[in-house]
């Protein structure tokens, strides 16, 4: 299917309005602060909003107290997110009540779920503005209906349209994110991503490689990770390991990494792009969420045990010296100790570097909300105690291998707790710390690994 795009119509009234508002600002300064919750895809939206605050005049703030635009966008993947929202909302009524004119707004995925944004919105009446996953292009009109002392309530039915062309601002650092696909078409039983994000929709290559070199060459970020929630089904005309292919093409890019990959849609293909192309880092994300058959199929998930531990061994063969991180899933309805064992033992057998795990969360409108055999929550907890016992021990476990390794590493900045030590990561992202100093931060050195130390490793800087 063809995807729709924004209307560049509509992009430039979006423009129009943020030319407005600058005039209307004559030169003040005013300040924001962006609170964001959840993962990579609501990261990227609050980057993008901040390009537009930015070019209407506004300047970042890390301190809500002093600001006059307060942004929440949330998240909604579990359960204790909403809780948490609501008690953050709700403490800005001071900040409010001391500087009235405060603009506030709330948006993002927990929004997308209109009864609970109609809840919010009565129970914080000094909300100015609440709005959408689907709402970032209008984002400028929105504001300044608010300017113009309007309150703003929009969430759109998820149309799958793509913005391009909106200004972004990224987050400081070496490395930064480039969304290639927006939505989810899985329905996993237990997931509310579908529903508040909506269906699969892939950007052109060109518009990708084009954003790529952007962050690269006028950026000056080194490490791009390409992003969607399940980039493996990128269709945008050519499929995703020849969008890998093309990306690692762009001059100036020293590492690339992607995520997140489903299971049952990684191709040896994907794996054979992985092995050949030279940016490409050796790590992948794969979710397993259960090493029960019975489990996976409750889930949705359509690939068995067997199958991932076939994509292991396969990732393994090609790309040498992969790490392979995972999210997993306790406390499934109907989830027994046996189906736990399975994932316990699945843990140990791949070797994970990471995994994060989860007690499952109930999500209003999922299939799997409707299933018997809900399991009581101190079940959940004791499952994750057991399961996040069985990961460490596995993740220490692997960290052996790499004494006497050798490879490169970005450093990203200094640990002060005892002697200050520099650390950055491996392309298969694992942390190795060296000494040095501050100069250090942003550049790549090639180090030796001398030490393990609890979940990373020690080194020392060869060149
Ligand atoms: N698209 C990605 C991840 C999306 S959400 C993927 O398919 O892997 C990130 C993780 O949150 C999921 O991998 C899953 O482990 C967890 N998760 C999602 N819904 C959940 C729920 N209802 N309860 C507990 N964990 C959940
Ligand atoms: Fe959720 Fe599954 Fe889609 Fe991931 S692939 S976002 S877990 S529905
Ligand atoms: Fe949360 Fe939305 Fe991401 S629900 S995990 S922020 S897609």
């Amino acid at each position: 299917m063809e995807p729709k795009f924004v209307d560049k119509n509509v992009i430039e009234e979006s423009y129009a309005a943020i030319g407005r508002m600058r005039e209307m600002l004559g030169g003040a300064r005013p300040r924001y602060f962006i609170e964001t919750y959840g993962c990579q895809m609501n990261e990227h939206d609050s980057e993008t909003l901040a390009g537009m605050l930015e070019l209407i005049g506004y300047v970042r703030t890390d301190d809500r107290r002093e600001a006059d635009f307060i942004l929440f966008n949330t998240c909604c993947i579990r359960d204790h997110a909403e809780k948490r929202t609501f008690g953050n909302v709700g403490f800005i009524k001071e900040i409010k009540a001391e500087n009235p004119a405060l603009i506030t707004a709330v948006c993002g995925c927990m929004m997308q779920q209109r009864e609970v944004a109609k809840r919010l919105a009565a129970r914080f009446p000094f909300v100015d503005m609440i709005f959408g996953t689907n709402e970032l292009a209008v984002f400028p009109q929105m504001l300044e209906r608010v300017m113009n002392g309007g309150r703003v309530f929009e969430i759109k039915e998820i149309d799958g349209e793509i913005p391009e062309g909106l200004p972004i601002k990224r987050n400081e650092g070496f490395s930064t994110f480039v969304n290639i696909m927006y939505g989810c078409n899985n329905f996993c039983s237990y997931c509310i991503v579908p529903y508040v994000r909506g269906r699969e929709r892939s950007r052109r290559p060109e518009d990708i490689v084009e954003e790529v070199k952007k962050a690269v060459n006028e950026e000056g970020f080194t490490e791009v990770t390409l992003l969607g929630q399940n980039v493996n089904s990128y269709d945008g005309g050519i499929k995703f390991p020849e969008l890998l292919r093309l990306v690692n093409e762009v001059e100036g890019l020293k590492r690339l990494r992607f995520m997140t990959s489903h299971p049952k849609d990684l191709s040896h293909e994907l794996v054979m792009a992985m092995a050949e192309c030279d940016k490409v880092c050796e790590h992948i994300h794969l979710p397993v969420q259960s090493g029960s058959n019975r489990i996976l199929k409750l889930m949705n998930r359509r690939y068995t045990r067997e199958h991932y531990l076939d994509l292991i061994r396969d990732l393994r063969e090609h790309v040498p010296g992969v790490e392979i991180t995972t999210d997993i899933i306790v406390g499934f309805p109907t989830e027994t100790e046996e189906d736990l064992e399975d994932t316990l033992s699945l843990v140990h057998e791949v070797g994970f570097s990471a995994a994060y795990s989860f007690a499952y969360s109930v999500r209003e409108g999922t299939v799997a909300a409707r299933m018997e055999g809900q399991i009581p929550e101190e079940v959940k907890k004791e499952r994750l105690a057991r399961l996040n016992r069985v990961i460490m021990e596995s993740a220490n476990g692997a960290n052996d291998k790499y004494m006497g390794a050798e490879g490169e590493i970005l450093i990203e900045g200094m640990d002060k707790r005892g002697e200050p030590m520099m650390f950055g990561k491996l392309p298969s992202l694992k942390m190795v710390y060296v000494k040095g100093d501050e100069s250090m931060i942003g550049k790549y050195y090639k180090v030796r690994v001398t030490g393990t130390r609890f979940n990373s490793l020690a080194g020392e800087i060869i060149s």
